[in-house]
C-alpha cells in the first residue's frame, strides 16, 4: 500500500513549514461525531485533518473488489502493499483516492461498513496502517487525527488527546439521520442500534489496537451537545494546553 504517493501539496504546507509540529488525537466509537468535530477543530486551529477510518474503509473496499476474505490478514496485507491508496491533500477535508479513483463516497456504502470491522481487526492490516499514519504525520506535522487508536497506539505522545463517547441511542439516531440524508429509505433504527453495538464490540475486543480510552485523554460526552459546543470545548482545551503552538487566532 502506498498511502503517501503520489503526494499532493496541501494549502497549509507553506504556512506550516516553520511552525512546530502539533498532533491532536480524537478517538471514540462510531456515531460520536468524531469526524465532523475533528474537521471543524482542525479548521479553527489552522491544522490539517486525517480521517483514519477512511483508510480502514478503503482497505475493506479493496477486499471487496479483489474478492479477498476480510479475515485473511496476510492476503489483505499483500493487496494493500500493491494498492495505490493515498489522500488528495489539496481538498479540505482531504479526499481518499484508490488508483486515481476518488473513493471518498464509495467507502461510506453499506457493503464496506459491513466488513470494515473484520478488516480492521487483522493485525497485518493494522501494522500497515499505523506505519502509514505515522508517515503521514511526518509529512503533515500539524494535524488533527481521528480514529480508534490514535491516542493509545499511534501517537501516544501527542500533547492533546481526546476521547469522545455518547449514548448508543443518540449515536443510532445520528446514523439514521445520515443514512436518510444520503437517500436511503426504510431505515430500521433497531437494526442500526444492533449494528452499532456489534461494531463497538468488535472494535473494543480485538487484540490489536482495540478501541479504548487512552490514559490521560480528555473525556467528552457528546450525547447532549451540539457539534459547535463540542468543538468549542476542544478548541479551548487545545489553546490552553498549547499556548505556543501558533494556532490560527
Ligand atoms: O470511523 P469509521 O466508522 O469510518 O471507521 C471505520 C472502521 O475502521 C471501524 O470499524 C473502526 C475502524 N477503525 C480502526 O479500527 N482504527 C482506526 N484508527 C480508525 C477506524
Amino acid at each position: 500500500m502506498n498511502v503517501m504517493s503520489p503526494e499532493t501539496t496541501s494549502r497549509q504546507d507553506r504556512q506550516t513549514e516553520s511552525a512546530m509540529p502539533v498532533v491532536i488525537t480524537i478517538d471514540g466509537p462510531a456515531g460520536t461525531g468524531k469526524s465532523t468535530v475533528a474537521h471543524h477543530l482542525a479548521s479553527r486551529l489552522g491544522l490539517e485533518f486525517l480521517d483514519t477510518g477512511a483508510m480502514y474503509r478503503a482497505a475493506a473496499l479493496i477486499a471487496i473488489e479483489k474478492n479477498i476474505d476480510p479475515n485473511d490478514g496476510p492476503a489483505l496485507a499483500v493487496a494493500l502493499r500493491d494498492a495505490q491508496l493515498h489522500f488528495d491533500w489539496s481538498a479540505d477535508p482531504p479526499r481518499i483516492m484508490l488508483d486515481e479513483r476518488d473513493v471518498t463516497a464509495r467507502i461510506r456504502q453499506f457493503d464496506v461498513s459491513g466488513v470494515v470491522s473484520l478488516v480492521a481487526a487483522r493485525p497485518e492490516v493494522r501494522r500497515v496502517m499505523v506505519d502509514q499514519q505515522r508517515d503521514i504525520a511526518r509529512r503533515h506535522p500539524r494535524l488533527v487525527t481521528e480514529g480508534r487508536d490514535q491516542g493509545s497506539v499511534v501517537f501516544p505522545d501527542a500533547p492533546v488527546r481526546f476521547f469522545l463517547h455518547a449514548d448508543v441511542s443518540v449515536r443510532a439516531r445520528r446514523r439514521v439521520a445520515q443514512l436518510v440524508k444520503a437517500g436511503q429509505t426504510d431505515v430500521d433504527e433497531q437494526r442500526v442500534i444492533r449494528d452499532i453495538q456489534q461494531r463497538d464490540e468488535l472494535d473494543a475486543t480485538r487484540t490489536d489496537g482495540p478501541l479504548i480510552r487512552p490514559e490521560g485523554a480528555v473525556d467528552i460526552d457528546t450525547s447532549a451537545r451540539s457539534v459547535e459546543e463540542v468543538v468549542t470545548v476542544m478548541e479551548d482545551i487545545a489553546r490552553e494546553q498549547l499556548p505556543d503552538a501558533g494556532f490560527e487566532p
